[in-house]
C-alpha cells in the first residue's frame, strides 16, 4: 500500500521535535465520566443544525478509554512528540474552584503511558472547549476567565509538571474569537461581529498569566498555538489590497503583534476593554517558542455583493470589511480547502520579516488535511510537500523547530462532524476500530529515514 515519494525528504536538524496532535474534544469522548463538566462544544453540539452531519462528541473516537492503543500506535508511527490537549472542564468541572482528582488522574496516566513509549508529551492546556459553567458567566467575553485560566494552568502543571517540560497555553485563540464569538459558526455560537473583540484580549491576558503560572511552577519551554496564513489580495486595485491588509490584520498581526512586539495594530487597542496597556506587559511575555498551525492562504478582495463570499465553508455576513474569494489552480483538499505548500515557506519567511528577533524559535504545531479512503496518496503528497516547503523556509534563515501532523487519528472536526476525515489513523466510528492510512506507514518510513 505505501507508495514512495518522488525522492527522499530534505534532511531535517537531529534535534527537530517530529509530532502528530490531536484536541480533547475532538478524540476523547466519554463526558459525563469520571465528573467532567459540561463544555461549550457539549451544550452547542446538542442543539439541532448545529453540527453539519449531526453528529456529535459524545463518544468521538472513545480516546478516554483506549488511550493506551492510541498510544502504541504514536509509538508505532516513531513519533518524538504527542499534542494532545488537557480539558478543562475535567480538571475543574466548574472552570474555577473543586478539583476534580479523576480528571487528572487520566492525564497523569496518558502522560505515563507516553513517557513509557518513548513520546514526549505536549499539552495543550486550551483547545477551545470552555467550560460551560464559565460560559453562562460570559466565557472569554469576561475578563475574570483569563484569571481563571491561569489558575486552571497551575494545577495543572503541579500536576504533570515532573514529566512534562513543554506546553502549549492556548490553540488558535483567532478561531474562537472570530467563529465562535464574531460569527456563531462555533461554540459558543455567538454573532458578535466586532463586539467579539473583548474575546481575543482576554484568550491573550489569560495566555500571559497562565505563562507566569508555568514559569512559577518551573515550566521552561512555553509556546502558543496560532493559526496563520499568508493573506493574498485578489487584484494590485486599492480597494482589494485595504481589504486583504484588514483580514491580515484579523487573523494574523491581532493575535502575533501583542505576543512579540508588546502592542497591538494601530487602533485596536482603543476598542478592548480592560487596562490593556498592563496587560500588553503581560501578554508579551518571553516565549520559548512560537507555535504555527497552518492550513491554506486566503485570498481577499473588497466586499462586493455579486461574489460567493464564504470563509472555510461559512458565510461572512455582507457587513464585512472584506470578501474571501477562492483560490484557483490548485488542488483541493476533501474540505474544498486549497493545497499550497509554497505559502508554508512565504508564511514563514513573512514572519521573519515582519518579527525579526521578535520572533522565537517556530515550532509547526499543526498542518494537515482531510481526505477520504485508507489508501491516501494525497495526504502524503500533502504532508511531503509542505515538509519540503517548511525546509526551504529554514534555509532562508527561519528557526524552525519541529512539526506536527494534525492529526493523528480521524476526529470530531467541530462544525463539520465526523464527515472531514484529517487522520494518519482511521476511524471507524461504529466500531471504533483504528487502522493506519497509507500516509502513516509512509510519515513512519519518513521518520525512520531521518533517524537514520
Ligand atoms: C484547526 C484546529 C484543529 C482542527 C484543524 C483542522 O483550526 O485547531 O482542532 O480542527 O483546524
Amino acid at each position: 500500500m505505501t507508495t514512495l515519494p518522488p525522492s527522499p525528504l530534505p534532511r531535517f536538524p537531529a534535534d527537530f521535535l517530529w509530532g502528530v496532535s490531536t484536541s480533547a474534544q475532538q478524540i476523547e469522548g466519554a463526558v459525563d465520566e469520571d465528573g467532567r463538566g459540561r463544555t461549550t462544544w457539549d451544550a452547542f453540539a446538542a442543539e439541532p443544525g448545529r453540527i453539519r452531519d449531526g453528529s456529535d462528541a459524545l463518544v468521538a473516537t472513545d480516546h478516554y478509554h483506549r488511550y493506551p492503543e492510541d498510544v502504541a500506535l504514536l509509538k508505532e508511527l516513531g513519533a518524538g512528540a504527542y499534542r494532545f490537549s488537557v480539558a478543562w472542564a475535567r480538571v475543574l468541572p466548574e472552570g474555577a474552584g473543586a478539583v476534580n482528582k479523576a480528571g487528572l488522574d487520566f492525564y497523569d496516566r496518558l502522560v505515563d503511558e507516553l513517557c513509557a513509549a518513548g513520546v514526549r508529551p505536549v499539552p495543550t492546556l486550551f483547545h477551545w472547549d470552555t467550560p460551560l459553567a464559565l460560559e453562562e458567566r460570559g466565557g472569554w467575553l469576561r475578563r475574570d476567565t483569563a484569571r481563571r485560566f491561569a489558575e486552571y494552568a497551575d494545577v495543572v502543571a503541579a500536576r504533570l509538571g515532573d514529566r512534562v517540560d513543554r506546553w502549549i497555553t492556548l490553540n488558535e485563540p483567532a478561531e474562537l474569537t472570530l467563529l465562535g464569538y464574531g460569527l456563531g459558526e462555533h461554540a459558543p455560537g455567538k454573532r458578535l461581529l466586532f463586539d467579539a473583540l473583548p474575546a481575543a484580549h482576554h484568550q491573550l491576558l489569560g495566555h500571559g498569566l497562565a505563562v507566569q503560572a508555568l514559569r512559577a511552577r518551573g515550566a521552561d519551554s512555553i509556546g502558543i498555538a496560532n493559526s496563520h496564513g499568508p493573506t493574498w489580495a485578489a487584484s494590485g486595485s486599492g480597494p482589494d489590497k485595504s481589504a486583504a491588509d484588514f483580514y491580515d490584520l484579523l487573523l494574523n498581526r491581532l493575535f502575533a503583534d501583542p505576543l512579540l512586539l508588546g502592542r497591538y495594530p494601530d487602533g485596536i487597542a482603543e476598542m478592548l476593554p480592560g487596562p490593556v496597556a498592563d496587560d500588553l506587559d503581560v501578554i508579551s511575555q518571553r516565549l520559548d517558542w512560537y507555535g504555527v498551525n497552518y492550513y491554506q492562504p486566503t485570498l481577499v478582495g473588497a466586499p462586493d455583493g455579486d461574489l460567493p463570499s464564504d470563509f472555510a465553508g461559512i458565510e461572512v455576513p455582507p457587513d464585512m470589511p472584506f470578501s474571501v474569494r477562492e483560490i484557483e489552480g490548485y488542488p483541493r483538499t476533501a474540505f474544498g480547502w486549497p493545497v499550497v505548500p509554497d505559502a508554508l515557506t512565504e508564511l514563514l519567511t513573512s514572519f521573519r520579516e515582519r518579527y525579526g528577533d521578535r520572533l522565537p524559535p517556530v515550532v509547526i504545531t499543526e498542518n494537515g488535511c482531510s481526505y477520504d479512503g485508507l489508501d491516501d496518496q494525497e495526504r502524503i503528497t500533502y504532508i511531503d510537500g509542505h515538509l519540503r516547503a517548511l525546509h526551504r523556509a529554514m534555509e532562508a534563515g527561519v528557526d524552525v523547530r519541529g512539526y506536527f501532523v494534525w492529526s493523528l487519528m480521524d476526529n470530531f472536526e467541530w462544525a463539520e462532524g465526523n464527515a472531514q476525515r484529517f487522520g494518519l489513523v482511521h476511524i471507524d466510528y461504529e466500531t471504533l476500530a483504528r487502522t493506519p492510512k497509507a500516509s502513516f506507514h509512509w510519515l513512519r518510513d519518513a521518520l525512520r529515514g531521518q533517524r537514520a
